[in-house]
């Protein structure tokens, strides 16, 4: 049942870059298409409110350029479903947003706005977008993704990676646990299952091998990883890992 895993290249930290100095340096849409050259399945870009990395014009032109999908990242607002109807990404992943925070924390409560998500979510599915939520590994919250209409849940792997670097491993274990089983869960109910956040090197095996995984949506390692080898070598090699542990190695 193991189907092929695909990699998705979150370019956001290319744009952190640009934005520290102002100018046009380096251009995350550069980034994207040598990702694409270098095997990536898709391309992630979250446009955040604040637009402290991504910004609309980088958008348009992913959206003009790439000939793999765009995986669209963004918060439940008026705003970013505008934004998302006019460009019709192929996919538009929901993500909780906190202005003082440094990157997405948590998972979304589905739960606790249900009603408000399944009204927020059914014309960007009738525009033709997959829509994924952002959740952790939760039945109730996986349930509830379900019922307002996503076809996708991703699972924020960002715990489990923390507790590998801090060097909890029970900790660590138990939260791999808890994905390969939100995983199994998720995948039961009819929904696909993608994992991201804090994904590395060091990291990603375990999570490759939970064969019901169609998606792993990496970033900021990476494209740090691309200062010191390249884009497209340090693909290479977290593919590399992806696949020896898909393979159970
Ligand atoms: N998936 C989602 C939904 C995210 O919000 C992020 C971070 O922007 C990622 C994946 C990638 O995480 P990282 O940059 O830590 O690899």
């Amino acid at each position: 049942m193991s189907e092929k895993l695909r990699l998705g290249v979150n370019i956001d930290h290319v744009a952190t870059v640009r934005n520290a100095r102002g100018g046009g340096d380096p251009d995350p849409v550069r980034a994207a298409l040598m990702a694409e050259a270098a095997g990536a399945d898709g391309i992630t870009a979250h446009l955040r409110e604040d637009r402290r990395h991504i910004v609309d014009a980088d958008i348009e032109a992913l959206m003009a350029q790439l000939s793999v999908p765009l995986n669209f990242e963004m918060a439940a607002t008026d705003e970013m479903q505008a934004i998302a109807l006019r460009h019709k990404p192929h996919a538009v992943c929901i993500v909780p947003e906190k202005r003082e925070e440094r990157t997405t924390e948590g998972g979304l409560d589905v739960v606790a706005d249900d009603n408000r998500l399944a009204t927020y979510i059914a014309p960007l599915r009738a525009a033709g977008s997959r829509i994924s939520l952002f959740i952790g590994a939760d039945r109730a919250q996986i349930d509830a993704s379900k019922r307002v209409g996503a076809e996708v849940v991703e699972l924020h792997s960002g715990a489990y990676c923390d507790f590998h670097h801090e060097g909890k491993l029970a900790e660590r274990d138990a939260e791999l646990a808890a994905l390969r089983e939100a995983s199994t869960y998720a995948h039961g109910i009819g929904l696909e299952v993608h994992i991201g956040h804090g994904l590395t090197f060091d990291t990603v095996g375990p999570v490759a091998a939970i064969p019901e995984v169609r998606e792993l949506n990496i970033g900021h390692f990476l494209i740090g990883e691309a200062i010191f080898q390249g884009l497209g070598p340090a693909m290479a090699e977290m593919r590399r890992r992806m696949d020896l542990g898909r393979a159970g190695a």
